[in-house]
């Protein structure tokens, strides 16, 4: 800990190596920072990421949910999306796609998953080194994704690329260009996909979002659209990250491992610990729509704050000894899947998966490594994970 003012960035190559030292100056000495890079405040510290997740009518996220450069507007640049909504259309939208994003959707893929993580370990080569993103972490939740909506197999590859590119475009360094480009292409394909849906319907969730209703009111064009792209995104990088952080947080407590491998039905509460210790989306942003003052510090309206989830999920006040990776921690309060109206949505998939997956790598290997040398980070500051990862 230091007593000057801690300098952060979040596309610092060394802050996105390990945040962690950073964040727990930030919510020592500067828990209200400016951020020149993020052109944003920051909150670091649990309670104060708590209370803005718990007040949209202050802290919007109508303006996007991402740190961009002044002047720039994320809304005019994607179509309109759940997740960049407030209220009243937020609980509007939220309550027409719960009607087809159901809890019995989720618990029916079970065995759905349980076959393709197996399928999947079977073409990785247990002997030798390979690539835990490209064989394994990407393609299950692309592919859970995908066959959700009902979008063909053959098409699955293209669909990765273009979630990665749009997800690693770098909306704070105004590197819009290759995203915008991939979400146009993902735009174009569904538009195809929903004008086929509506004809035929199908049982799978693209035609439950054309058929969704709630008090005689559809979804419209854009916002299908909008909400496929969202899914697409939230629904895959995520998980992915969340599979690759827990590959490398458990090879690095093999203590931890093997208890999990013994005993597989800690693995669910070992899912939440790996979100807190390791969180795949750090922070997201909102929007002033007031001026507020927190400890001593005057923020505006119009002014953009990102909240740390990665910080809070580390912060003390909260969660005793956290820098200690504890499978026994049973961490309720952990925030990596938000909170408030837009708590995540797929949070009982995502569980779903990295329980399916975790149960299945540890029953067949007990103790791979990780190359930690080799492996190249995702250069998209809010998240944290790996483009690439060997283990062996
Ligand atoms: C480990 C995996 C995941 C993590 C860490 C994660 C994290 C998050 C977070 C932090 C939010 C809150 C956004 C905010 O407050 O602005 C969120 C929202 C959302 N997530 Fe996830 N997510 C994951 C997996 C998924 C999956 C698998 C899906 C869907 C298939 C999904 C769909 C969504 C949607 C649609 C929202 C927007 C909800 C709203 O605005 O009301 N996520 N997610």
């Amino acid at each position: 800990m230091t007593n000057q003012q801690p300098t952060y960035s979040p596309f610092d190559p060394e802050v996105i190596a390990d945040p962690y030292p950073v964040y727990r100056d930030l919510r020592h000495n500067a828990p209200v920072y400016w951020s020149p890079d993020a052109n944003s405040w920051v909150l670091s510290r649990y309670e104060d990421v708590s209370a803005a997740l718990a007040d949209p009518a202050a802290y919007s996220s109508a303006s996007g949910i991402f740190p961009t450069p002044p002047g720039v507007d994320m809304t005019e640049l994607f179509l309109p999306m759940l997740i960049m909504t407030d209220p009243p259309r937020h609980t509007q939208l939220r309550h027409l796609v719960s009607k087809a994003f159901t809890p019995r959707r989720i618990v029916g893929l079970e065995p759905q998953i349980q076959t393709l993580v197996d399928d999947l370990l079977d073409q990785a080569p247990s002997a030798e080194t390979w690539d835990f993103v490209s064989k394994f972490a990407g393609p299950l939740p692309a592919i859970v994704i995908a066959d959700m909506l009902g979008v063909p197999r053959e098409d699955r590859d293209r669909f990765r690329t273009w979630s990665t590119t749009l997800i690693q475009s770098n909306p704070t360094r105004g590197e819009f260009g290759a995203g915008l480009d991939a979400a146009a292409a993902l735009y174009d394909y569904f538009k195809t996909f929903l004008e086929e849906r509506r004809a035929h319907p199908q049982d799978d969730l693209m035609t439950a979002l054309v058929h969704a209703e709630v008090d005689g009111q559809h979804l419209s064009e854009d916002e299908l659209l909008g909400f496929c792209l969202l899914l697409l995104v939230a629904g895959h990088e995520t998980t992915t990250n969340l599979l690759s952080n827990s590959a490398v947080v458990l090879a690095q407590h093999p203590e931890s491992r093997r208890q999990l491998a013994d005993n597989p039905e800690l693995i669910p509460a070992a899912v939440e610990e790996l979100l807190r210790y390791d969180s795949p989306v750090q922070g997201l942003a909102r929007t002033l729509t007031r001026p507020a003052d927190l400890h001593g510090q005057r923020m505006n309206a119009g002014d953009t704050v990102l909240l740390l989830f990665g910080s809070a999920n580390r912060d003390d006040r909260a969660f005793p000894d956290p820098d200690c990776f504890n499978i026994h921690r049973a961490p309720e309060r952990q925030v990596a899947f938000g909170r408030g109206i837009h708590f995540c949505l797929g949070a009982a998939l995502a569980r779903l998966e990295a329980r399916t997956a975790l149960e299945a790598l540890l029953a067949r290997r007990r103790d791979w490594d990780v190359d930690l040398d080799s492996a190249v980070r995702l250069r998209s500051g809010p998240i944290r994970g790996y483009a690439s990862l060997l283990v062996h």
